[in-house]
């Protein structure tokens, strides 16, 4: 099989991106600073991690990774490899897990590259021990326990054997065992009974590991909500991804917490048409949006290809000035309309708020997450490689 690297082809280049002034993600990264430190602040002794993985939940990898450790944070988390050392490329120095990986994947480079690196099984580990060789300094490995999400992690049948032979790379110095982890199901969901069982099976593990003679420094398994709502899930490391962007991973579970978090990301647009229609006009394809009266329709400039979910086709709403005004008829690739309402006075040029931090009453993730029935991360991650990110506040 050939693959082809699309990243190597110019004409595919994610810089084929549509004008800022058209349309942009307006990244704050003051507020990602600040939901930090109400996070660390949260967890009190356990440390961060943050976690930057998938483009930084869609914020840009580089400048979340640069403010986070502004922020004073010792810890990210990454999921691939490619993710890892562009952040070493990008002059990253400190501490970084990455943990997802396939059966090819060369881990020398992640080795030399002083990335710790998550082992889940007994050939994993060889192959780091292997890439320790090559890259004539030991692995610095985290090894993943399934406490019951069935996963990634080796499961409990298979952990002493995992154990045993990270004993023995650990005594032939390829290794450090830093860590051992694992992560939660449900901890979104208080009281979910998968929480509690979680916790029990990681604590099994890490008196197996204890008996194996490892000394890892450090235990994890909370992930945002574990760290808001579970403080027996923090040990010795919590890794935030979503809450640090300002998102709460479940409607009401910041609140509980009694943690105040600010979303990070708000998508603008301009309307780049705006024109009167009559009763009876269909809206976009399919027409599955009919005017019952004379309105005015906007046109927004960002469709699926952007991560406007279709699902949002005559359902979602989005800011303009300090209303609302509702989607109509089908999201397209890249366009969608909106209804500004019979006497609008709206213009070309003007802005509208597809989503932010809703305090100037603009709809936020969350709530494009209701109304599409997804999650926030899901609104944050798709925003596509077209919309420019825009950095507010200078440290990017
Ligand atoms: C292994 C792991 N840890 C931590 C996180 C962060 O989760 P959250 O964004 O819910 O904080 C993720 C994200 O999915 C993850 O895959």
């Amino acid at each position: 099989m050939t693959v082809t690297d699309r990243s190597a082809d110019p004409a595919s280049s994610p810089l084929a991106g549509i004008d800022p002034r058209t349309a942009h993600a307006a990244i704050d990264l003051a507020a990602f600073r600040r939901n930090i430190a109400v996070l660390r602040s949260h967890v009190g002794d356990a440390d961060v991690m943050v976690v930057v993985k998938a483009d930084g939940y869609g914020h840009g990898l580089v400048p979340s990774a640069r403010a986070a450790r502004a922020a004073g944070v010792g810890w990210l988390g990454v999921a691939t490899p490619t993710e890892a050392l562009t952040l070493r490329q990008s002059g990253d120095e400190g501490r970084l897990l990455a943990w997802l990986y396939g059966v090819d994947e060369d881990l020398t480079p992640l080795v030399a590259a002083d990335v710790d690196v998550s082992a889940q099984s007994t050939e994993q580990l060889s192959r780091l021990v292997a890439a320790a060789g090559t890259a004539e300094r030991p692995a610095r490995v985290h090894l993943k326990i399934d406490t019951g999400l069935s996963r990634n992690g080796i499961r409990m049948e298979g952990w002493d054997d995992l154990c045993a032979a990270a004993a023995e790379a650990l005594d032939a110095g390829a290794i450090q065992v830093v860590g051992i982890w694992s992560h939660l199901a449900a901890a979104d969901e208080p009281g979910h009974p998968s929480v509690a069982s979680q916790i029990q099976v990681f604590h099994t593990a890490l008196a197996a590991a204890h008996r194996a003679g490892l000394r890892p420094s450090l235990r994890h398994l909370a992930n945002s909500a574990g760290a808001l709502v579970v403080p027996e899930a923090h040990f010795d490391l919590v890794r935030v991804g979503i809450a640090a962007y300002g998102i709460d991973p479940a409607p009401g579970i910041a609140a509980l917490a009694g943690v105040e978090l600010t979303p990070v990301m708000t998508v603008r647009a301009q309307l780049v048409n705006v024109k009167a229609i009559q009763s009876g006009d269909g809206v976009s394809y399919g027409h599955t949006w009919v005017a019952d009266c004379p309105t005015t329709v906007g046109l927004v400039p960002l469709g699926y290809a952007d991560g406007i979910p279709r699902h949002a086709s005559d359902t979602a709403q989005v800011g303009v000035g300090s209303r609302r005004a509702p989607i109509r008829g089908r999201v397209c690739m890249d366009q969608f309309v909106v209804d500004l309402g019979v006497d609008a006075a709206d213009l070309v040029g003007d802005e509208v708020v597809v989503f932010g931090s809703g305090s100037r009453g603009e709809p936020t993730a969350a709530d494009w997450a209701d109304w599409c029935d997804t999650i926030g991360y899901e609104i944050v991650t798709r925003v596509g490689v077209r919309v420019p990110r825009h950095y507010i506040d200078g440290v990017a």
